[in-house]
This record gives C-alpha cells, sequence and structure tokens, in this order.
C-alpha cells in the first residue's frame, strides 16, 4: 500500500496513529535541526515534521520542491495550528521517508498566487494544473457535468454518442477538415455541433437524447471561445417550445442547487429579442443591474416593440435639433448611470478616451450631469438650456446624481457602443457583483439576418430552426430574393421570427436552441431562402431532407456552452482557466507545439501536395 490517508484527511482524532502519505513537496523550511515540509496532493496539504533524528538522512537526501515522497510517521498535535487548512490542527511526526522521484527546480510557484505568466504556465499546463485555484476549476467542471447528467438521466435522456468524422455543419464558423486517405482528394469535417445527428436520432424515435460533446469550430478566438469546446447537446420530440424551456430552466436550476447550493427559485425572466436590443443594445444582456438604454431619436422600426413607449424626445426636432453631431447621426442612445454625477471633468474625459479605443471606435461622448440640487451641467451647454436638459433627464428617466451618457453614430456599432459602455459603468460601480446569478430567456429572434456581403439571407441561429408557426406562410408564399439592398427591411422575411430561444447568464449566452423544421418542403424553402441551388442542397443535406420523408416527428432541442457555464459558474468569463488542457489565443497548444507540420510520408499517404502561401 502506498499511503494510509491522502494529505487532506487527518485530523486531531487521528492524534496517535500510524500513517503514511504520499505527495509533492510543495515547501522545505528548515528551523535548525528540524525540518517541516508541506505535502500536498489532490486532497490538500499536510505538515510533516523530520525531527533530529533524521537529518542526517535529509542531508543525504536534500528534498526539493515538487520532489514526490513517501513518508511515514505518527500523528500528533500542532503547537502552532494554522486555521486555514483543513489539517491545520495536526502534523506527522516522520519516522521513515522514501523519494519516489526527484523534480527539477519548477518553472513557476505552484501556489495559488503563482508568478508564472500565461504563457509559461500553458507551457507546462501539467504543472498549472497542481494549482489549487485551477483544480478548483477543473472539479467544478466535473460536478457541473455530473449535475447535467443526472438531471437529464433522471429525465429519461439518452446519452448517445455521434461521430467526429463528418460532413460540414453549418453554425456559422469555418470547419476544421481532415483529410481521408482511404478516399484521396476528400476530406471530412469535424462537427461544429452535433446538430443533424441529433435531428436524426428523433427521426430514429430516440425522443429524448443528450451529450456532453466536443464541437468544432474555426472562428477568431476570445476569451468565451475555443476552437474546440465542449456542448451539453439536447434533442427532444414531441414538444413545442415551452416545453423545452421548462425542461431546461430545470436543468440549470438544478446545476444551481447541486454546484453552488444556490436555490434559484424564481421564474427565468424572459424577454423578447426586439426588447433586448431595444433596451439592452445586445441579444445578451446582464440583467443584474437596471441602466436601459434611452433612444433618443426615433430608432429603426424593426427595434419598436408593443411596450416601447419612447419614440422620440419631447423636444421638438429631438436631441438633433440643435447639435451637429447628433443631427446627423443615425440612432443617438443614452444611459443613465446612477450616483456618477460626481464625477470630475477628468473622469468624463477619460470616459470618452474609453469610447474612442478601437475596439468601441465611437467619435465621442456627450454627457449631462443631473446634480443633487436639480442643476445640469452637460458637455454641450450652448446648444441646450436647463429646461431642455430638464425634459431630456425626464426622458431617460435620470434621477438626482445621475450622470447621463449619450453617444450617436451608425446604427448597428452605435447600439454596440453603449451596451458595451453599459457593462463597463455597470463594472466600475461594482454592479456585476460575481456571486450573483441572474438567468434570461431571449425569445422570438428574426428567423433571418441580412449578409451585405452577400446581398442574401443567412439563418440567424441555423438552417434547421422553424419559423413561427404563424410566420410559415410568409415564407411559403414570397421569393426570398432581395431586389433593392437598401430596403432590406421591407422585406417580408425581415419580419420573420425563429422558433429559437436563447439562454443568457449575467451578460453571457450559455446556451441556445430552437424548434426545428421537421418537413422536407420547408426545410427545401429554407435552403432556398439561404441562396442554395437545389443540387447544393440534395449534395450538403440529402441525408436530412431523405430523413424527413420517413416520418420525422416534430422535434426541437438546445445546446449549452459546457465550457462558459462552468466558467461563470467559478466567477470568471475566461473558459480557458476551466479546460484541462485550453489552446492560446492563437489556437496553439503551446504545450504540444500544435498544429506543426507533417513529414513527406505522411503528406504522401494522404496524396496531398502543399503549397503554402
Ligand atoms: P450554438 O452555436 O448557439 O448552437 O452553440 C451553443 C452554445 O455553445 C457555446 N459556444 C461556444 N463555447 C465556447 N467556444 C466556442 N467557440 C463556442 N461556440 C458556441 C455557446 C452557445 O450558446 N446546434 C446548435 C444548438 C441547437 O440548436 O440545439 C448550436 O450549436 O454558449
Amino acid at each position: 500500500m502506498y499511503r494510509s490517508h491522502t494529505c487532506g484527511q487527518l485530523r486531531l482524532k487521528d492524534a496517535g496513529d500510524k500513517v503514511t502519505l504520499a505527495g509533492w513537496v510543495q515547501t522545505v523550511r528548515k528551523f535548525g535541526a528540524i525540518t517541516f515540509i508541506d505535502l500536498r496532493d489532490r486532497y490538500g496539504i499536510t505538515q510533516l515534521l523530520f525531527g533530529e533524528e533524521l537529518n542526517q538522512e535529509l542531508d543525504q537526501n536534500p528534498l526539493g520542491r515538487e520532489f514526490v515522497l513517501r513518508a511515514t510517521g505518527i500523528v500528533q498535535e500542532r503547537s502552532n495550528k494554522n486555521a486555514n487548512l483543513a489539517t491545520g490542527d495536526i502534523e506527522i511526526n516522520i519516522s521513515s521517508f522514501k523519494i519516489l522521484n526527484k523534480s527539477a527546480v519548477p518553472p513557476f510557484t505552484i501556489q495559488d498566487e503563482t508568478d508564472g505568466g500565461d504563457d509559461l504556465r500553458m507551457r507546462y499546463r501539467y504543472l498549472d494544473l497542481r494549482r489549487n485555484a485551477v483544480k478548483k476549476n477543473i472539479e467544478l467542471r466535473y460536478a457541473v457535468s455530473r449535475a447535467a447528467r443526472n438531471y437529464l438521466h433522471q429525465q429519461e435522456f439518452i446519452d448517445i454518442e455521434t461521430p467526429f468524422l463528418i460532413k460540414s455543419t453549418p453554425e456559422g464558423a469555418r470547419d476544421f477538415v481532415v483529410p481521408s486517405r482511404m478516399n484521396p482528394g476528400q476530406f471530412y469535417a469535424l462537427p461544429q455541433s452535433p446538430q443533424t445527428f441529433k435531428q436524426l436520432l428523433m427521426v430514429s424515435g430516440y425522443d429524448r437524447y443528450y451529450q456532453v460533446v466536443k464541437c468544432f469550430r474555426d472562428e477568431d478566438l476570445r476569451a468565451d471561445r475555443q476552437p474546440e469546446f465542449t456542448q451539453i447537446d439536447c434533442e427532444m420530440s414531441f414538444v413545442g417550445q415551452e416545453d423545452i424551456l421548462n425542461m431546461f430552466e430545470g436543468m440549470i436550476k438544478h446545476i444551481f442547487k447541486e454546484v453552488k447550493g444556490i436555490d434559484y427559485a424564481e421564474p427565468v425572466e424572459r424577454m423578447s429579442w426586439d426588447d433586448a436590443m431595444w433596451n439592452y443594445g445586445t441579444d445578451k444582456p446582464d440583467t443584474r443591474f437596471g441602466m436601459k438604454i434611452t433612444n433618443l431619436k426615433t430608432p429603426y422600426t424593426v427595434f419598436e416593440t408593443k411596450d416601447s413607449s419612447k419614440k422620440a424626445l419631447p423636444l421638438g426636432e429631438g436631441l438633433g435639433g440643435a447639435f451637429g453631431v447628433f443631427k446627423n447621426a443615425e440612432t443617438v442612445v443614452a444611459i443613465a448611470v446612477p450616483g456618477a454625477a460626481e464625477y470630475s471633468r477628468k473622469q468624463t474625459d477619460e470616459l470618452a478616451e474609453w469610447v474612442k479605443r478601437p475596439q468601441i471606435a465611437m467619435g465621442g461622448l456627450a454627457f449631462v450631469k443631473v446634480n443633487a440640487d436639480g442643476t445640469f451641467k452637460s458637455s454641450f451647454d450652448k446648444f441646450f438650456n436647463a429646461d431642455q436638459l430638464k425634459a431630456l433627464a425626464a426622458f431617460c428617466n435620470a434621477g438626482p446624481d445621475n450622470l447621463i451618457l449619450i453617444l450617436g453614430g451608425a446604427e448597428e456599432k452605435t447600439r454596440k457602443a453603449i451596451s458595451e459602455l453599459r457593462l463597463e459603468m455597470a463594472e466600475r460601480l461594482g454592479l456585476r457583483k460575481p456571486g450573483e446569478f441572474k438567468l434570461l430567456w431571449v425569445l422570438d429572434f428574426p428567423l433571418f439576418e441580412y449578409s451585405a456581403e452577400e446581398n442574401r439571407w443567412d439563418a440567424r441561429h441555423h438552417p434547421f430552426t422553424s419559423p413561427k408557426p404563424q410566420h410559415v406562410d410568409i415564407m411559403i408564399n414570397n421569393n426570398p430574393v432581395i431586389e433593392n439592398a437598401e430596403k432590406y427591411l421591407e422585406h417580408p422575411y425581415a419580419d420573420i421570427k425563429a422558433n429559437a430561444y436563447d439562454m443568457v447568464l449575467n451578460g453571457n449566452e450559455i446556451g441556445g436552441g430552437s424548434i426545428r423544421i421537421y418537413q422536407r418542403e420547408l426545410q427545401e424553402k429554407m435552403f432556398a431562402a439561404l441562396g442554395m441551388s437545389k443540387e447544393e442542397a440534395i449534395h450538403k443535406f440529402g441525408f436530412l431532407l431523405g430523413a424527413f420523408e420517413f416520418g420525422a416527428p416534430p422535434h426541437g432541442g438546445i445546446a449549452f456552452g459546457f465550457d462558459r457555464l462552468c466558467a461563470i459558474l467559478g466567477g470568471s468569463e475566461s473558459i480557458r482557466d476551466f479546460i484541462a488542457f485550453p489552446k492560446n489565443n492563437a489556437g496553439r497548444d503551446v504545450m504540444l507545439d500544435a498544429p506543426s507540420a507533417i513529414d513527406e510520408k505522411q503528406l504522401d499517404e494522404l496524396n496531398l501536395k502543399l503549397d503554402v502561401k
């Protein structure tokens, strides 16, 4: 037997017992003739005491950091207790030890606060994984997976694996491809998701499917994106949107309870895509705080909603009337930031610089301070008198001590910018509290999105998403071709809403899905709407169209971004920390040094000749 206990196990009640531990040397502290060693394993740290009698042996076999050690001794109460350690009341008085393996000096300290930079830690990821902070993330990941699996199992879902060497499944990214040796000149694509397979499984009658599955997408990386990532992928038959929302709201709440001990009792808020865009400028708003956006110019009709009464500013010609910058802007939007009226000139100047950064790229920032005494100070006092500023403040729902921030510019860019500014201000004011979780369903997405590059429609979710039943006729009865690019919003297809839903957690899209098309005709119409010829549709998706002819049931599903969910539950927005062996921002595994060149022989076998540009 290598060890009798782990390094996290022993307590005061075990005093007097003879034990054997095995683990890694975290620290060596010498005090005259005695030596203390902190021994670490996956379960914790235990202090070992090497008395005088072992001195000589220790001198002959000096221990260094990360040496692998096995030691036997008697558990005893510590005189100098450590309340921060679960084993802090005891130590082991060692009688014999064996060095199981030596270690080179590690390139960074294996501690919570390490001195290793990102790159170094990625190169030695197997050492980074020894650190408690990383280990906690990996354990949390397992807890989330276990909770999800338990819930889905209880609900009679079955886990079915689907292949990785397949044909392209469009999820909006580029495919990773794999050359086929046995079929020269031909390539498999790695799945961007198991989308078509799970739909086929519904046709096969496995009406509740799930899989915790790797997906591969060749796209630009960000903190919340990896080229290979994991989904909790699910599909159900004989369901409508309401069934799916309830089932997976249940799953997330179960995960919250099991993993975080949080009773998320209230129903998850639901918001239409229109309202999300109108009020927050994004389809994944962080609803932990308010600070809704006010539109200071008549917005695009696409953002108009029945319950949004604010259409124009009651200032004659509106804000644009007197102020040239806003007069010429397509969109002018504002947020009222609570408690920020005291911002100094320096601080507002700094905010103006913040919106000019390349990531935001706005021309500038206007502001109105609503002082506590009812007076106003704005960056455009020349153009507005006190009464007008008062009307503006009232229109923005800005109370005393609010700082109104205003951006003007092109529609999409400005909306995105104000959404980012809203998050930034919330961050500065401490409104994005790490331990607070707010879920949101975003519903009623447009089915299509306009591709200016190709002057045609793209599927906003994916081509298998069904239109709302009341919009099927619009799709069937109208020609998808866009005659006038300038007026694409007037095309009937712009009004079609999808049977699609996203789950948002604290401003992050953690899941998305839809009720699917299950009739061949409608699916063909969809492919045609996306500019695919009949032949192309058959070539790419003939298998699915064929399956729809053999009694495809109505079905729908959802996929959760497993890494993202773990990261947010773990209090981080970077998914890398929650993946055992992640890629860096350039899509490289710096530990393996992959991707890398392959040798001539392999290329030959694959019938490939490289001509790298
Ligand atoms: P979608 O493309 O929205 O839907 O993906 C589902 C969820 O996966 C996560 N995600 C990612 N996580 C890390 N890195 C990435 N590169 C990445 N891309 C996506 C997001 C997202 O919400 N087949 C459909 C699902 C369905 O319709 O059932 C799909 O894949 O959290």
